[in-house]
Protein backbone atom coordinates (compact mmCIF):
# COMPACT_ATOMS: atom_id res chain seq x y z
CA UNK A 1 0.00 0.00 0.00
CA UNK A 2 0.97 3.65 -0.73
CA UNK A 3 1.22 5.93 2.23
CA UNK A 4 -1.58 8.26 1.86
CA UNK A 5 -0.71 12.08 2.09
CA UNK A 6 -0.35 13.65 5.22
CA UNK A 7 -4.11 13.12 7.75
CA UNK A 8 -3.68 15.92 9.80
CA UNK A 9 -4.83 19.37 9.72
CA UNK A 10 -2.70 22.52 10.83
CA UNK A 11 -4.55 25.45 10.04
CA UNK A 12 -6.98 27.60 12.03
CA UNK A 13 -10.72 27.00 10.48
CA UNK A 14 -9.82 23.47 9.23
CA UNK A 15 -11.76 20.77 10.73
CA UNK A 16 -9.84 17.76 12.23
CA UNK A 17 -9.58 14.38 10.38
CA UNK A 18 -11.20 12.95 13.39
CA UNK A 19 -12.74 14.97 16.13
CA UNK A 20 -11.02 13.92 19.38
CA UNK A 21 -12.52 14.40 23.20
CA UNK A 22 -14.87 16.90 23.40
CA UNK A 23 -18.09 14.61 25.50
CA UNK A 24 -19.17 17.02 28.06
CA UNK A 25 -19.34 20.15 25.12
CA UNK A 26 -21.32 17.41 22.70
CA UNK A 27 -23.67 16.58 25.52
CA UNK A 28 -24.20 20.58 26.79
CA UNK A 29 -24.76 21.72 23.40
CA UNK A 30 -27.62 18.40 23.43
CA UNK A 31 -29.50 19.24 26.66
CA UNK A 32 -29.46 22.66 24.61
CA UNK A 33 -31.16 21.55 21.88
CA UNK A 34 -33.46 19.45 23.94
CA UNK A 35 -34.24 22.53 26.29
CA UNK A 36 -34.82 25.04 23.29
CA UNK A 37 -37.59 22.67 22.57
CA UNK A 38 -38.50 21.91 25.71
CA UNK A 39 -38.35 25.22 27.46
CA UNK A 40 -37.04 27.71 25.46
CA UNK A 41 -33.47 28.47 24.07
CA UNK A 42 -30.98 29.73 26.37
CA UNK A 43 -28.49 31.25 24.39
CA UNK A 44 -24.64 30.00 24.47
CA UNK A 45 -21.36 31.23 24.45
CA UNK A 46 -18.30 29.09 23.79
CA UNK A 47 -15.07 30.78 24.90
CA UNK A 48 -11.78 30.00 24.09
CA UNK A 49 -8.17 30.91 23.83
CA UNK A 50 -6.58 31.04 19.78
CA UNK A 51 -6.49 27.52 18.38
CA UNK A 52 -8.40 25.16 20.90
CA UNK A 53 -11.10 24.56 18.57
CA UNK A 54 -13.64 26.70 18.81
CA UNK A 55 -14.31 26.66 15.20
CA UNK A 56 -14.13 23.03 14.98
CA UNK A 57 -16.87 22.53 17.84
CA UNK A 58 -18.91 25.23 16.22
CA UNK A 59 -19.00 22.71 13.14
CA UNK A 60 -19.71 19.60 15.49
CA UNK A 61 -22.56 21.16 16.52
CA UNK A 62 -24.04 22.01 13.17
CA UNK A 63 -23.82 18.73 12.61
CA UNK A 64 -25.42 17.74 15.68
CA UNK A 65 -28.09 19.96 14.65
CA UNK A 66 -29.10 18.79 11.56
CA UNK A 67 -28.96 15.22 12.30
CA UNK A 68 -31.52 16.10 15.21
CA UNK A 69 -33.61 17.35 11.88
CA UNK A 70 -32.91 21.29 12.87
CA UNK A 71 -31.51 23.84 10.65
CA UNK A 72 -28.60 25.56 11.63
CA UNK A 73 -25.99 27.83 9.80
CA UNK A 74 -22.59 28.44 10.69
CA UNK A 75 -21.45 32.13 10.13
CA UNK A 76 -17.88 33.31 10.90
CA UNK A 77 -17.89 36.84 11.38
CA UNK A 78 -14.51 39.32 9.61
CA UNK A 79 -12.71 41.86 11.07
CA UNK A 80 -14.58 45.54 11.52
CA UNK A 81 -13.16 48.73 12.20
CA UNK A 82 -14.50 51.75 14.34
CA UNK A 83 -15.52 53.17 11.10
CA UNK A 84 -18.44 50.40 10.44
CA UNK A 85 -21.44 51.30 11.54
CA UNK A 86 -23.95 48.36 13.46
CA UNK A 87 -25.90 47.91 10.52
CA UNK A 88 -22.67 47.22 8.54
CA UNK A 89 -22.07 44.43 11.04
CA UNK A 90 -26.13 43.41 11.42
CA UNK A 91 -26.29 42.69 7.79
CA UNK A 92 -23.34 40.83 7.43
CA UNK A 93 -25.07 38.48 9.93
CA UNK A 94 -27.79 38.47 8.01
CA UNK A 95 -26.00 37.40 4.85
CA UNK A 96 -23.91 34.95 6.10
CA UNK A 97 -27.39 33.44 7.80
CA UNK A 98 -28.96 33.00 4.15
CA UNK A 99 -26.21 31.79 3.02
CA UNK A 100 -25.80 29.41 5.99
CA UNK A 101 -29.22 28.00 6.06
CA UNK A 102 -29.59 25.57 3.19
CA UNK A 103 -32.12 27.06 0.50
CA UNK A 104 -33.30 30.18 1.99
CA UNK A 105 -29.82 31.28 -0.27
CA UNK A 106 -32.03 31.41 -3.38
CA UNK A 107 -34.30 33.95 -1.79
CA UNK A 108 -31.60 36.25 -0.18
CA UNK A 109 -32.19 39.52 -2.05
CA UNK A 110 -35.88 39.10 -0.64
CA UNK A 111 -34.79 38.91 2.53
CA UNK A 112 -31.90 41.56 2.25
CA UNK A 113 -34.26 44.14 1.21
CA UNK A 114 -35.84 44.16 4.47
CA UNK A 115 -32.60 46.52 5.29
CA UNK A 116 -32.46 50.18 4.31
CA UNK A 117 -29.30 51.68 3.72
CA UNK A 118 -29.84 54.05 6.10
CA UNK A 119 -27.13 53.58 9.05
CA UNK A 120 -28.94 53.99 12.37
CA UNK A 121 -28.73 52.25 15.85
CA UNK A 122 -32.45 51.74 16.25
CA UNK A 123 -33.16 50.75 12.47
CA UNK A 124 -30.40 47.89 12.71
CA UNK A 125 -32.80 47.18 15.46
CA UNK A 126 -36.16 46.97 14.10
CA UNK A 127 -34.89 46.02 10.43
CA UNK A 128 -33.02 42.79 12.31
CA UNK A 129 -36.07 42.08 14.06
CA UNK A 130 -38.12 42.01 10.47
CA UNK A 131 -35.25 39.53 9.19
CA UNK A 132 -35.56 37.19 12.02
CA UNK A 133 -39.24 37.40 11.92
CA UNK A 134 -39.95 36.54 7.95
CA UNK A 135 -36.91 34.21 7.98
CA UNK A 136 -38.61 32.34 10.72
CA UNK A 137 -41.39 31.46 8.56
CA UNK A 138 -39.60 30.73 5.40
CA UNK A 139 -37.37 27.78 7.83
CA UNK A 140 -40.41 25.80 8.59
CA UNK A 141 -38.99 24.46 11.76
CA UNK A 142 -39.56 23.29 15.31
CA UNK A 143 -35.64 25.37 16.29
CA UNK A 144 -33.53 26.90 14.24
CA UNK A 145 -29.56 27.20 15.22
CA UNK A 146 -27.10 30.13 14.40
CA UNK A 147 -23.88 29.73 15.11
CA UNK A 148 -21.73 32.96 15.09
CA UNK A 149 -17.77 31.89 15.01
CA UNK A 150 -15.35 35.21 16.04
CA UNK A 151 -17.49 37.72 17.65
CA UNK A 152 -14.57 39.38 18.88
CA UNK A 153 -14.16 40.16 15.76
CA UNK A 154 -17.14 42.86 16.28
CA UNK A 155 -15.76 44.25 19.02
CA UNK A 156 -14.95 47.61 17.24
CA UNK A 157 -18.81 47.51 17.06
CA UNK A 158 -19.35 46.59 20.20
CA UNK A 159 -23.05 47.81 20.01
CA UNK A 160 -23.72 45.09 17.19
CA UNK A 161 -24.35 42.64 20.59
CA UNK A 162 -26.17 45.15 22.05
CA UNK A 163 -28.89 44.77 18.79
CA UNK A 164 -28.53 40.97 19.47
CA UNK A 165 -29.49 41.16 22.82
CA UNK A 166 -32.34 43.69 22.47
CA UNK A 167 -33.53 41.78 19.29
CA UNK A 168 -33.02 38.41 21.10
CA UNK A 169 -35.05 39.55 24.29
CA UNK A 170 -38.26 41.19 22.30
CA UNK A 171 -41.10 39.42 22.94
CA UNK A 172 -42.39 39.32 19.22
CA UNK A 173 -39.25 37.49 18.72
CA UNK A 174 -39.97 34.78 21.64
CA UNK A 175 -43.40 34.02 21.21
CA UNK A 176 -43.49 33.84 16.95
CA UNK A 177 -39.86 32.48 16.60
CA UNK A 178 -37.31 29.94 18.04
CA UNK A 179 -33.55 30.70 17.45
CA UNK A 180 -31.36 29.37 19.47
CA UNK A 181 -28.05 31.26 19.23
CA UNK A 182 -24.66 29.87 19.61
CA UNK A 183 -21.64 32.84 19.70
CA UNK A 184 -17.98 31.64 19.85
CA UNK A 185 -15.68 34.55 21.06
CA UNK A 186 -12.09 34.42 22.87
CA UNK A 187 -12.29 35.16 26.21
CA UNK A 188 -10.58 38.66 26.38
CA UNK A 189 -12.49 39.56 23.72
CA UNK A 190 -15.33 38.60 25.79
CA UNK A 191 -14.43 39.97 28.94
CA UNK A 192 -15.31 43.25 27.66
CA UNK A 193 -19.18 42.65 28.10
CA UNK A 194 -18.73 41.36 31.81
CA UNK A 195 -16.81 44.28 33.38
CA UNK A 196 -19.26 46.92 32.39
CA UNK A 197 -21.88 45.57 33.97
CA UNK A 198 -22.74 45.16 30.63
CA UNK A 199 -26.81 43.99 29.65
CA UNK A 200 -25.66 41.75 27.15
CA UNK A 201 -23.07 39.63 29.61
CA UNK A 202 -26.29 39.41 31.94
CA UNK A 203 -28.56 38.29 28.79
CA UNK A 204 -25.78 35.59 27.22
CA UNK A 205 -25.62 33.91 30.63
CA UNK A 206 -24.80 30.38 29.75
CA UNK A 207 -21.17 29.83 29.07
CA UNK A 208 -18.56 26.57 27.66
CA UNK A 209 -15.16 27.00 28.19
CA UNK A 210 -13.31 25.14 25.68
CA UNK A 211 -9.56 23.99 27.07
CA UNK A 212 -7.54 21.42 26.03
CA UNK A 213 -7.76 17.43 25.10
CA UNK A 214 -6.85 15.31 28.04
CA UNK A 215 -4.56 12.45 27.11
CA UNK A 216 -6.58 9.52 26.20
CA UNK A 217 -7.93 11.81 23.74
CA UNK A 218 -4.85 13.39 22.08
CA UNK A 219 -3.28 9.74 21.58
CA UNK A 220 -6.79 8.18 20.59
CA UNK A 221 -6.91 11.06 17.96
CA UNK A 222 -3.62 10.71 16.92
CA UNK A 223 -4.30 6.84 16.07
CA UNK A 224 -7.19 7.14 14.46
CA UNK A 225 -6.11 10.25 12.42
CA UNK A 226 -3.32 7.34 11.22
CA UNK A 227 -5.29 4.88 10.72
CA UNK A 228 -5.19 3.49 7.26
CA UNK A 229 -1.89 5.72 6.45
CA UNK A 230 0.11 3.13 6.42
CA UNK A 231 2.28 5.21 9.16
CA UNK A 232 2.21 4.63 12.38
CA UNK A 233 3.90 6.53 15.07
CA UNK A 234 5.96 4.81 17.97
CA UNK A 235 4.18 4.97 21.40
CA UNK A 236 6.69 7.13 23.06
CA UNK A 237 6.53 9.66 19.93
CA UNK A 238 2.83 9.71 21.11
CA UNK A 239 3.46 10.48 24.76
CA UNK A 240 5.73 13.18 23.95
CA UNK A 241 2.93 14.87 21.69
CA UNK A 242 1.18 15.22 24.94
CA UNK A 243 3.20 16.07 26.98
CA UNK A 244 4.84 19.10 24.81
CA UNK A 245 1.07 19.76 23.71
CA UNK A 246 -0.43 19.49 27.20
CA UNK A 247 -3.28 18.61 24.31
CA UNK A 248 -3.94 21.79 22.64
CA UNK A 249 -5.89 20.93 19.53
CA UNK A 250 -3.67 23.21 17.38
CA UNK A 251 -0.63 22.16 18.68
CA UNK A 252 -1.01 18.36 18.80
CA UNK A 253 -2.31 18.68 14.79
CA UNK A 254 0.69 21.14 13.88
CA UNK A 255 3.07 18.20 15.56
CA UNK A 256 1.42 15.55 14.49
CA UNK A 257 1.93 16.45 10.95
CA UNK A 258 5.40 17.37 11.04
CA UNK A 259 6.15 14.28 13.08
CA UNK A 260 4.38 12.44 9.87
CA UNK A 261 6.35 14.24 7.15
CA UNK A 262 9.21 12.74 9.14
CA UNK A 263 8.73 9.09 8.61
CA UNK A 264 11.18 6.42 7.58
CA UNK A 265 9.77 3.10 6.35
CA UNK A 266 6.45 4.13 7.51
CA UNK A 267 7.65 4.22 11.31
CA UNK A 268 7.83 7.54 12.66
CA UNK A 269 10.56 7.31 15.87
CA UNK A 270 11.69 9.54 18.61
CA UNK A 271 14.93 10.07 16.51
CA UNK A 272 12.44 12.37 14.07
CA UNK A 273 10.96 14.24 17.49
CA UNK A 274 13.91 17.05 17.26
CA UNK A 275 13.28 18.58 13.70
CA UNK A 276 9.53 17.93 13.71
CA UNK A 277 9.90 20.12 17.08
CA UNK A 278 11.92 22.61 15.44
CA UNK A 279 9.81 22.92 12.59
CA UNK A 280 6.65 23.41 15.28
CA UNK A 281 8.35 25.70 16.86
CA UNK A 282 9.37 28.19 13.83
CA UNK A 283 5.78 27.82 13.02
CA UNK A 284 4.11 28.80 16.08
CA UNK A 285 6.56 31.26 16.20
CA UNK A 286 5.46 32.86 13.02
CA UNK A 287 1.57 32.16 14.25
CA UNK A 288 1.73 33.50 17.31
CA UNK A 289 4.60 33.21 19.94
CA UNK A 290 6.94 35.98 18.56
CA UNK A 291 4.30 38.71 19.05
CA UNK A 292 3.85 37.21 22.30
CA UNK A 293 7.16 37.36 22.84
CA UNK A 294 7.62 40.98 21.66
CA UNK A 295 4.86 42.22 23.73
CA UNK A 296 7.66 41.75 26.61
CA UNK A 297 10.30 44.31 27.34
CA UNK A 298 14.23 42.97 27.75
CA UNK A 299 14.02 43.42 31.46
CA UNK A 300 11.08 40.93 30.99
CA UNK A 301 12.21 38.76 28.23
CA UNK A 302 15.28 38.41 30.85
CA UNK A 303 12.75 36.69 33.59
CA UNK A 304 11.39 34.65 30.85
CA UNK A 305 14.38 33.24 30.42
CA UNK A 306 14.97 31.99 33.79
CA UNK A 307 11.48 30.56 33.64
CA UNK A 308 12.06 28.58 30.60
CA UNK A 309 15.38 27.11 31.46
CA UNK A 310 14.23 26.49 35.04
CA UNK A 311 11.36 24.66 33.86
CA UNK A 312 9.31 24.48 37.06
CA UNK A 313 6.62 27.09 38.36
CA UNK A 314 8.77 30.19 40.48
CA UNK A 315 7.66 32.64 43.19
CA UNK A 316 8.88 36.23 43.59
CA UNK A 317 10.93 35.57 46.25
CA UNK A 318 12.88 32.62 44.23
CA UNK A 319 13.61 35.06 41.18
CA UNK A 320 14.91 37.25 44.15
CA UNK A 321 17.35 34.72 45.37
CA UNK A 322 18.27 33.66 42.03
CA UNK A 323 18.94 37.04 41.25
CA UNK A 324 21.29 37.35 43.88
CA UNK A 325 23.55 34.16 43.96
CA UNK A 326 23.83 31.48 40.89
CA UNK A 327 23.96 32.30 37.12
CA UNK A 328 21.11 34.90 37.25
CA UNK A 329 22.71 36.87 39.76
CA UNK A 330 23.08 40.87 39.12
CA UNK A 331 21.35 40.57 35.96
CA UNK A 332 19.34 43.93 37.17
CA UNK A 333 18.06 45.35 40.52
CA UNK A 334 16.29 42.58 42.10
CA UNK A 335 13.67 45.60 43.97
CA UNK A 336 11.67 45.49 40.02
CA UNK A 337 10.91 41.47 39.71
CA UNK A 338 7.66 42.18 41.25
CA UNK A 339 6.50 44.67 39.01
CA UNK A 340 7.47 42.78 35.37
CA UNK A 341 6.34 39.66 36.86
CA UNK A 342 2.86 41.26 37.34
CA UNK A 343 3.22 43.14 34.36
CA UNK A 344 3.93 39.89 32.41
CA UNK A 345 0.93 38.27 34.26
CA UNK A 346 -1.43 41.32 32.49
CA UNK A 347 0.00 40.75 29.44
CA UNK A 348 -0.57 36.89 29.69
CA UNK A 349 2.57 36.10 28.46
CA UNK A 350 2.98 34.01 31.82
CA UNK A 351 0.38 32.62 34.82
CA UNK A 352 0.20 33.17 38.24
CA UNK A 353 -1.41 29.98 40.21
CA UNK A 354 -3.24 29.92 43.48
CA UNK A 355 -0.22 29.99 45.90
CA UNK A 356 1.43 32.84 43.95
CA UNK A 357 4.03 31.04 41.49
CA UNK A 358 4.58 32.40 38.16
CA UNK A 359 4.94 29.67 35.00
CA UNK A 360 4.56 29.67 31.45
CA UNK A 361 1.54 29.89 30.36
CA UNK A 362 2.59 26.73 27.79
CA UNK A 363 5.09 24.36 27.31
CA UNK A 364 5.62 25.10 23.41
CA UNK A 365 5.75 28.62 24.26
CA UNK A 366 8.79 27.71 26.76
CA UNK A 367 10.60 25.44 24.20
CA UNK A 368 10.27 28.27 21.63
CA UNK A 369 12.51 30.51 24.54
CA UNK A 370 15.09 28.37 24.66
CA UNK A 371 15.46 27.79 20.88
CA UNK A 372 14.78 31.22 19.69
CA UNK A 373 14.51 33.75 22.48
CA UNK A 374 17.85 34.78 21.07
CA UNK A 375 17.30 34.99 17.99
CA UNK A 376 14.28 36.81 18.21
CA UNK A 377 15.41 39.46 20.47
CA UNK A 378 18.80 40.29 17.84
CA UNK A 379 16.12 41.01 15.45
CA UNK A 380 13.42 42.98 16.98
N1 LIG B 1 -11.70 18.17 18.85
C1 LIG B 1 -10.60 18.22 18.07
N2 LIG B 1 -9.89 17.10 17.81
C2 LIG B 1 -8.79 17.16 17.03
N3 LIG B 1 -8.33 18.27 16.46
C3 LIG B 1 -8.99 19.42 16.67
C4 LIG B 1 -10.15 19.46 17.49
N4 LIG B 1 -10.60 20.73 17.54
C5 LIG B 1 -9.75 21.45 16.78
N5 LIG B 1 -8.79 20.68 16.25
C6 LIG B 1 -7.69 21.15 15.38
O1 LIG B 1 -7.08 22.23 16.06
C7 LIG B 1 -6.81 23.31 15.18
C8 LIG B 1 -7.55 24.57 15.65
O2 LIG B 1 -8.94 24.34 15.56
P1 LIG B 1 -9.99 25.54 15.33
O3 LIG B 1 -9.63 26.30 14.11
O4 LIG B 1 -11.32 24.91 15.41
O5 LIG B 1 -9.70 26.41 16.64
P2 LIG B 1 -10.17 27.90 16.95
O6 LIG B 1 -10.29 27.99 18.43
O7 LIG B 1 -11.36 28.22 16.14
O8 LIG B 1 -8.90 28.69 16.45
P3 LIG B 1 -8.75 30.25 16.03
O9 LIG B 1 -8.24 30.92 17.27
O10 LIG B 1 -7.71 30.18 14.95
O11 LIG B 1 -10.07 30.71 15.55
C9 LIG B 1 -7.19 22.84 13.80
O12 LIG B 1 -6.03 22.35 13.22
C10 LIG B 1 -8.17 21.71 14.06
O13 LIG B 1 -8.11 20.77 13.03
MG1 LIG C 1 -11.67 29.76 14.80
Amino acid sequence: MMIKPNPFTPQSGWEPRIFGGRDDEVSLFKSTLDDAISIRPNHLVVLGEWGIGKTSLLKQFRRIAQENGYPACFCSISRFTEKSKPLDAIYLIAEEMLTGFPRLGMDSERFLNLFSKKKSFLQAQTQFTKFLLELWEALDAKLAVVLLDDLQNILPVSSTIDILRAVLSKDEIIHNTRFLFILSSTPAGWSDFLDKHNPVGRFFRKRLNVGNLNKDDVINTVDKTLEDTGVDFNGLVKERIFEYTDGHPYEVQLLSSHLYDGQIERMVSPDTWDSALNNTLKELGKDYFQSLFSKASDRERELLKILAEEKRPLSIKDFRTMMIVGKYAKKFPIANIKNFLYRLDEKRIIKRDAAGNFDMQDRMFREFILRFGEEVRHEG
